[in-house]
C-alpha cells in the first residue's frame, strides 16, 4: 500500500456504515476474531475485574461473610444500597444493587499491615484501585508507622492506579460498646505529606467539618482523599 495515496478520514468523505460493514461483522473479513472478539474480551476482563477484600480480624471476616452469604443474623446494609440507588436515580433496584456488590467480591484475604509482607502467604497482583476506609489511623500506633503502613498499601497498587483514602482529622479514639479504641490523630498537613511521600499525587482532598454532638468519637472532620500512584517508593 502506498501511504501517500491514502485519504485522511477526518477531512475526506468517510462512510461510517461502510467501515462497520467491512470490519465488524463475522464472515465479511478475517479480522473479526481480533478486532471484535479479542477486544471485547479484553474490555470485559478490564471492566469486570472483581473485588478483593483484605481484612485483619477473624471476627470481622466472619461478619463480612455473613453479609455476603445473606446468612440469618447478618448485619443489615440495605440503607447503603438504597443510598447508592437514589444517587443513581433508581431507588427501586436496591436489592439487585446489593446482590451485585456481593457477587463482585472475588475473595477475602487476611491482611496484617504491621507485617513486612501484610498478605503473606497470599500473593495478589497489583490492583487498579485501592479503597482504605478508617483503617490506617486505627492500625498505626504513631505517625512513622502510619507512613510505613501507607507505603505497604501503596505497593499493592499499580503505578497509575488510584487510592481512595478515607479517615478523620484530629481523632484520638472511638467507642465501641463500653470500650474506647485508639485512633492516631493527624491533620491535613500530615496526610498531604504522608500521601505524597508514599509516591502519590493527590487529585482531590475534601474534608467535611463535623456537626455531630455525640461523643462516641472525637474527630473534627471526615476526610475523603483520592490520589494517583505516580511511582514506586
Ligand atoms: C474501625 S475499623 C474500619 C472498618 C471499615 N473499613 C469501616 O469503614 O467500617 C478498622 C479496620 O482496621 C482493621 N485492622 C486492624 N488492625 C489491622 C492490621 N494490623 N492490619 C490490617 N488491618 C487491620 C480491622 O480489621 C478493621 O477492619
Amino acid at each position: 500500500m502506498d501511504s501517500s495515496l491514502h485519504k485522511h478520514y477526518h477531512d475526506e468523505e468517510f462512510d461510517p456504515r461502510g467501515f462497520i460493514d467491512t470490519y465488524f461483522y463475522n464472515g465479511t473479513n478475517d479480522m473479526f476474531e481480533e478486532v471484535v472478539v479479542y477486544l471485547i474480551t479484553q474490555l470485559f476482563k478490564m471492566f469486570s475485574s472483581e473485588i478483593n477484600v483484605i481484612e485483619f480480624t477473624d471476627a470481622n471476616i466472619r461478619e463480612f461473610e455473613m453479609w455476603r452469604n445473606k446468612e440469618p443474623g447478618a448485619a443489615d446494609w440495605s440503607h447503603a444500597a438504597k443510598i447508592v440507588c437514589e444517587l443513581e436515580g433508581k431507588s427501586e433496584e436496591w436489592e439487585g444493587k446489593e446482590d451485585k456488590a456481593r457477587r463482585a467480591v472475588k475473595r477475602v484475604v487476611k491482611c496484617d499491615l504491621t507485617k513486612d509482607n501484610p498478605l503473606e502467604p497470599v500473593v495478589l497482583p497489583q490492583v487498579d484501585c485501592l479503597l482504605c476506609i478508617f483503617v490506617l489511623q486505627v492500625v498505626s500506633k504513631d505517625h512513622q508507622a502510619f507512613c510505613s503502613n501507607l507505603k505497604k498499601l501503596a505497593s499493592m497498587l499499580k503505578t497509575g492506579g488510584h487510592m481512595l483514602l478515607i479517615g478523620t482529622y484530629n481523632n484520638s479514639g472511638y467507642m465501641v460498646g463500653e470500650h474506647k479504641f485508639f485512633s492516631l490523630s493527624y491533620d491535613e498537613a500530615f496526610i498531604r505529606e504522608a500521601v505524597c511521600d508514599a509516591g502519590f499525587i493527590i487529585e482531590n482532598l475534601e474534608a467535611l467539618p463535623t456537626k455531630k454532638t455525640s461523643t462516641f468519637s472525637d474527630y473534627d472532620h471526615v476526610m475523603f482523599l483520592i490520589a494517583c500512584k505516580e511511582r514506586e517508593v
